[in-house]
């Protein structure tokens, strides 16, 4: 049994598609053990995207996930990270498989709606960061 963290980002909180991330987790048999509505402040999310600190678009990656409230959830399944993934699509909305959250609901690169942790090594750091062991319940 594998676990994954998923982010709505603040576009898809804006746009109500709360409801449409969580029904599409747990019609693929996805079960959620940890949920939190909640707004991340800059040092928050510095630290959950450190590993892209560098990159160009920083700056407005995190001027964006802390443009309102987002909704973090623990994921847990068999290849939950990989099932998470394919749900979401590319990273580019325009390169995300027809049916995908972010092609259906994306309007930019930036503005993707969801995040998913891409391996067990992210995984673990990425729910550590959101959860503490009493707020993820099996
Ligand atoms: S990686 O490391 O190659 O997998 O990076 P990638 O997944 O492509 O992107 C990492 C996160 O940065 C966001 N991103 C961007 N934001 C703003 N502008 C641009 N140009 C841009 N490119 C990538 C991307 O949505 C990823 O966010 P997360 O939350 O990890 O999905």
């Amino acid at each position: 049994m594998e676990r994954t963290l998923s982010l709505i980002k603040p576009d898809g909180v804006a746009k109500n598609l709360i409801g449409e991330v969580i029904k599409r987790f747990e019609t693929a048999g996805i079960k959620i053990v940890a949920m939190k509505k909640m707004q991340l402040t800059k040092s928050q999310a510095e630290g959950f995207y450190a590993v892209h600190k560098e990159r160009p678009f920083f700056g407005s990656l995190i001027d964006f996930m802390t443009s309102g409230p987002i909704v973090a959830m623990v994921l847990e399944g068999d290849d939950v990270i990989a099932k998470n993934r394919k749900l979401m699509g590319a990273t580019n909305f325009k390169e995300a498989e027809e049916g995908t959250i972010r092609r259906e609901f994306a309007t930019d690169i930036e503005k993707n709606v969801v995040h998913g942790s891409d391996a067990p090594e992210t995984a673990a750091f990425e729910i550590n960061h959101f959860f503490n062991n009493m707020e993820i319940v099996g």
